[in-house]
């Protein structure tokens, strides 16, 4: 089937087609201010059949009806004092009111989902105010996304989404008015009675819409008034995404916000801080963002959570809590450097076998201690492997020769538990590495300077094991932004599981000496963290 036809919605050829295909019955992409919506005669039956068809979304859920002006509403809507007078300050406008439904509206019943009431709105698009003149009639438009999807901003997106074989039959072409110039759903308010209801917050500031109406109540769950745009599934793009974040991990698309320069953003929402441009961009830049073949998750800044950010967080909040359950893993962080544990009993044994002196402890040996300076220097890439089985050579007096020292820290040291690096690319979140050991050496990944700071100021460094010191834990957690319970670290190393789980992490504990790849591999599955 051919994609869909995208037409300039200011050409007058455009809207004429527009027209005549409304008039049949068929669906057309219309731009307005805030998204595009996906429009159909709201007094055809089977026309608005189609929308819920091409959408896929539940017949319960009712659709904001368009219409030119304050006359046309109150042919669908009885208005009282109140709607009239926000109808006259906002529209045209980023304003739908929720109204008793006229008897004699004449709207297909699946238009408002059966109810008594009905969503309406004047949109403030010139292009489509003049299709609505033109055709004369009220039209029925959702967002023209897919269901779960993002609204669209752009003709493109919109354009994208219905190219489904759901949708491409129904819909006849897409009128491109360009970028929405709010980027962000109406505000709907409830006026059904005495009290008025923010139904859901949108485009326009609810301070503005008290000044005239007084303070605006909570959606009333025991009236059971539906709204499923407040459904928590509503708004989600496919990766994991990740809020009020100031730095990002590698390989999340990071959304920045404001004048301070973040190396390796994806974009900035607003250079200037201005919110209303930031909701204007983020929609598209979600959408932009959202390319499992270059990102593992989306982080996005903090925004101030005023005016119309208020509603930005609203979005935003649903669409990171509809791409997980709440309790659910955000970040595995893992600290794999105590393959040094493995590789210094090794050691301990064939020393001990040698006649060496062997004190007790993986990481206190001191022929470990002696050449501490150069395995850090191989693993800062500042010097050889075989420069550091030299200097072990020496150390153990001869216990191993420096060929079999060379071959067992290439294997163990500078190298990564086998497998392990795969595993992570099939993780549903991203991950940070804590070890110096493992980072680096894991091909694609690296220590986040988050990490990189907390071994700074927390960790002494010493053969590639942090002290298991609970300050850490706390850093990593605090400049991740994420709450303790929500990060999952994969350790190798007993005392620095208890140090994580005494900071409230949750914790896999593997064993450093069987297949640690496989162990990791069960473990994630159980907790449904792996792709396919
Ligand atoms: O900015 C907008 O409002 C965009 C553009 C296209 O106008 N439209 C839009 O439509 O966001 P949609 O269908 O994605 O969201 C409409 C919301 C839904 O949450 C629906 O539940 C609610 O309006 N709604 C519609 N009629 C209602 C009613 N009678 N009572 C309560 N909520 C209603
Ligand atoms: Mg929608």
């Amino acid at each position: 089937m051919p994609a869909l036809p995208v037409l300039p919605a200011a050409d007058d050829a455009a809207l004429r087609e527009a027209c005549a295909a409304l008039d049949a019955g068929r669906l057309v992409v219309v731009p307005t201010e805030t998204v595009y919506g996906l429009a159909a005669d709201a007094r055809n039956a089977e026309a608005v059949a189609r929308i819920y068809a091409a959408k896929g979304r539940p017949s319960h859920n009712p659709l904001i009806v368009h219409v030119a002006d304050l006359d046309a509403a109150e042919q669908v809507a009885v208005f009282d004092e109140r709607a009239r007078r926000l109808a006259a300050t906002f529209w045209p406008g980023p304003l739908t009111l929720v109204l008793p439904l006229r008897p004699d509206a004449g709207l297909a019943p699946a238009v408002t989902a059966g109810l008594q009431t009905v969503a309406v709105r004047v949109p403030d698009q010139p292009d489509l105010l003049g299709l609505l003149r033109r055709f004369v009639g009220p039209l029925a438009a959702p967002s023209a996304n897919r269901s779960g999807r993002l609204s669209p901003t752009r003709a493109a997106d919109a354009a994208a989404d219905l190219d489904h074989p759901e949708a491409l039959p129904h819909v006849a072409c897409v009128l491109d008015g360009g970028p929405c110039a709010r980027g962000l759903e109406s505000t709907i308010v409830g006026l059904t009675d005495a009290t008025p209801r923010l139904l859901r917050p949108g485009a326009l500031e609810p301070a503005r819409i008290e000044a005239l109406v007084g303070p605006l109540a909570a959606p009333d769950a025991a009236a059971g008034v539906v709204a499923p745009g407040m459904l928590l599934r509503h708004y989600a793009p496919g990766l994991p995404l990740r809020l009020d974040v100031e730095v990002p991990l590698p390989f999340e698309a990071y959304l920045a916000f404001g004048p301070e320069a973040v190396e390796g953003a994806f974009c900035n929402l607003s250079p200037n801080g201005d919110v209303a441009e930031a909701a204007r961009r983020l929609f598209a830049a979600l959408r932009d963002a959202d390319d499992p073949t270059r990102f593992r998750g989306i982080a996005v800044a903090p925004l101030p959570p005023a005016g119309v950010g208020l509603a930005l967080h609203d979005r935003l909040r649903r669409a990171a809590a509809s791409s997980r359950d709440p309790d659910a893993v955000r970040v595995v962080v893992f600290d794999l450097g105590g393959v040094v544990v493995q590789i210094a009993r090794t050691w301990a044994e064939r020393c001990a076998a040698a006649g060496l002196p062997v004190r007790d402890g993986a990481d206190g040996d001191a022929a470990l201690a002696a050449c501490a300076a150069e395995i850090d220097a191989v693993q800062r890439g500042t010097a050889t492997t075989r420069a550091v089985a030299e200097a072990l050579h020496a150390a153990l007096r001869g216990a191993y020769t420096v060929d079999e020292l060379e071959r067992l820290y290439e294997s163990q040291v500078t190298g990564p538990y086998p497998g392990v690096a795969a595993l992570t690319t099939r993780l549903r979140c991203p991950h940070a590495i804590l070890s110096n050991t493992s980072a680096g050496h894991w091909p694609g990944l690296c220590a986040t300077e988050v990490v990189r700071s907390a071994v700074a100021r927390f960790a002494s460094f010493e053969l590639g094991l942090l002290k298991p010191e609970r300050a850490i834990f706390d850093h990593v957690a605090g400049a991740l932004g994420e709450a303790p319970g929500h990060l999952l670290l994969i350790e190798d190393s007993a005392p620095n599981a208890a140090a994580a789980a005494a900071a409230g992490w949750q914790v896999e504990c593997v064993d450093p000496f069987g297949d640690v790849a496989a162990q990791l591999e069960e473990r994630f599955a159980a907790r449904g963290l792996l792709r396919g």
